[in-house]
Parts: structure tokens; sequence; C-alpha cells
């Protein structure tokens, strides 16, 4: 899609919303890549937090942000692997009413597929809007951290060309690094890779699937589990020798499929399609029967050790 505003604008103050386990180290990211960096959250003690212990500032107001990155959570506040994007366009009528035309906003929470444009619309066309996607990793932050490789794609071909340039700092994909340092326009960007694609619901799906793929892998590893138990064969040694084979990798069951993101992103994929995915289904079901079966064996052993 083709839109008129004009992508040459300036990235200089930088609004971080939502600072919960990813918006944190987002905003420290920004910040140590020298950008003036604000935080913005609806809970005063996320916020307190973020300002006294990493220097985040709280932002007074939107009108002279140049970037707003989203970063607010994706879920219901009552049953984390519930899909809810409420938040998500409460934050875009906010922005949509306090700030200036024509700046960028990046929407890197997970989000069903169809959000990001029903965003572009809220914002009335006025604002570049584009999807980059997270895949930080807490547990692995020193490699899967914020400034991995990742998917963006954009509403319009300038927002795409906007956001590439505050993400990596090249105007063109085509653009080597070599031209951007030694060209005469510098952009100031956060210097992090990214894999653009065609259409942003392409950009929305990519995390999604990549979530509903790990939900399929943990869910065989719990059938196959109950099904080594029910035979008696250990599961154990019977994955590290299917594992010896280079394109295989049979994940631990452990105790089932949780977290926020995992479970809540593999239903956004179920009920944002028309055509439901029968795997995916019998996989939610497979770790629903899989955590009834550990917490049998927890009752078990508590019996035994009485
Ligand atoms: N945590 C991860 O490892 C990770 C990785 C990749 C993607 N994501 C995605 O990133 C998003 C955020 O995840 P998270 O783990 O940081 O969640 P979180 O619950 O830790 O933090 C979300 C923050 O957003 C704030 N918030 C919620 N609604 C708000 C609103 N309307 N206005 C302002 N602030 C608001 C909350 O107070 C909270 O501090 C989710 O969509 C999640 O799926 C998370």
């Amino acid at each position: 899609m083709i839109n008129h505003l004009k992508d040459d604008i300036s990235f200089d103050k930088i609004l971080v919303i939502g600072l919960g386990q990813l918006g944190l180290p987002v905003a420290k990211y920004v910040k140590e890549k020298g950008f003036d960096v604000y935080g913005y959250d609806n809970n005063q003690l996320t916020m307190d937090n973020a300002e006294k212990q990493h220097g985040i500032k709280k932002i007074e107001n939107f009108r002279d942000v140049d970037v707003f990155m989203i970063c607010i959570s994706t879920h219901r506040e009552d049953d984390i692997s519930s899909p809810q994007v409420d938040g998500l366009m409460a934050i875009t009528r906010k922005i949509a009413k306090e700030a200036s035309n024509g700046k960028l906003v990046s929407i890197e929470s997970t989000v069903p597929r169809g959000t990001t444009r029903k965003m572009f619309e809220i914002l009335e066309h006025r604002f570049h809007v584009v999807h980059a996607p997270h895949r930080w990793y807490a547990l692995e932050e020193d490699v899967h951290g914020v400034n991995q490789l990742r998917v963006i794609g954009g509403v319009c071909d300038c927002c795409l060309r906007t956001g590439i340039r505050f993400y990596n700092g090249v105007e063109h994909e085509e653009r080597s690094d070599l031209e951007y340092y030694s060209g005469t326009k510098s952009y100031r960007s956060l210097h992090i890779p990214m894999y653009s694609v065609s259409t942003v619901e392409l950009a929305e799906l990519s995390k999604i699937i990549e979530n509903a793929d790990r939900y399929l892998q943990i869910a065989f590893a719990e059938d196959l589990y109950m099904f080594c138990k029910a035979n008696r064969i250990s599961f154990a040694e019977l994955r590290d020798a299917v594992n010896t084979k280079w394109n295989v990798n049979i994940l631990e069951p452990r105790d089932g499929i949780g977290g926020h993101c995992i479970p809540k992103d593999t239903r956004m994929f179920l009920e944002t399609s028309e055509i439901k995915s029968k795997i995916l289904i019998a996989a939610q079901e497979v770790d629903k029967n899989y955590r009834k079966y550990i917490e049998g064996m927890i009752k078990d052993l508590k019996q035994i050790n009485h």
C-alpha cells in the first residue's frame, strides 16, 4: 500500500509504552543507543521502578514523541493464556488524540492477525505504523535479547521504510552497511537486524506461528512421555537416542505448556483462523491430559511419602 506521509522524519524522542518483562529491556537498550528515552506504564509502581532504578523518564504528554514503541501485554488480566488487545486499542486512541501527525508507531507486542491495520485505522492513517514482533527471551538475554534478528512489516511502503530506518539505519534493504556508514546521510538507529516482509499481516502471523510451532513440539514431548510411562519405557533414554539424529530435537515435557506467551499466541492463531489447525487443537488436548497426568503422579507420590 502506498500513502503520502513524509518518511524522512527524525528519531530523537522515543517513548516505550508498557515497561514490563519486555518493555523495560527495550527501553534500557534504546537508552544505551543514545536516544532520549521516555516510558509510560499504567502501573504506577512499574513506572516508578523504571524511573528510579533505570533512569527511564516518565512522559508528561505524547505531543513531541517521534517514535512510539508499544510493548504492552496482550493477555487478559485474569487469564494469561487468553488473548486480549483492549489495552492496545486504548493506547492507540490516546496516541491518535495527543501525538503529532507523521510519527512512527511500532507495535512490538504479539498481536492477532488484523490488529495492526485496525490500529492504523484508529490513527486515521496519520502515522507510520509497523509491526516488529519481539523474540526476546528472558532466560538467554545475552544471546536472544533486544538486538537479535527480527521480522518487520509495515502497513504502507513508507511505514516500512521508516521502520527499517529506525531499527537498523538503512534507508532501503538493498543498501549495504558500508553505504550507510560512509553515506552523507547517517541515521541514528537501534542497529537491530530486521527481516522485512511484504505485508503487516504476515509479520503478525510470523510471531504467533513461531510460538504455535513451539507449542506443537512441547505437546509432542508430553505425548511421548505419557506413551513411555504407559509402556514402561525410559523417556530419557529414548529421547537421547532419537536426538542423536542430526535433524531431530525432541524436547523435555517438564510441567505443561505455561507462561503468558506460548499458550496465548497459539490461541491467537486458532481464534483468528477461519480454518482451524486440527493438529494444534489436538496439541491443546494433549497438554490438558498431560497436566492431569502430572497432577495425578504428584498426588500419588505425596501419598506414598505420607
Ligand atoms: N516477555 C517476553 O519474553 C516476551 C517475548 C516476546 C514477546 N512478548 C510479548 O510482548 C508483550 C508484553 O509482554 P511482557 O512479557 O512484557 O508483559 P508484562 O505483563 O510483563 O508487561 C506488560 C506491561 O504493560 C503494561 N500495560 C498493560 N496495559 C497497558 C496500557 N493500556 N497502558 C500502559 N501500560 C500498559 C503493564 O502494566 C505491564 O507493565 C506481549 O504481547 C507478549 O506476548 C513478550
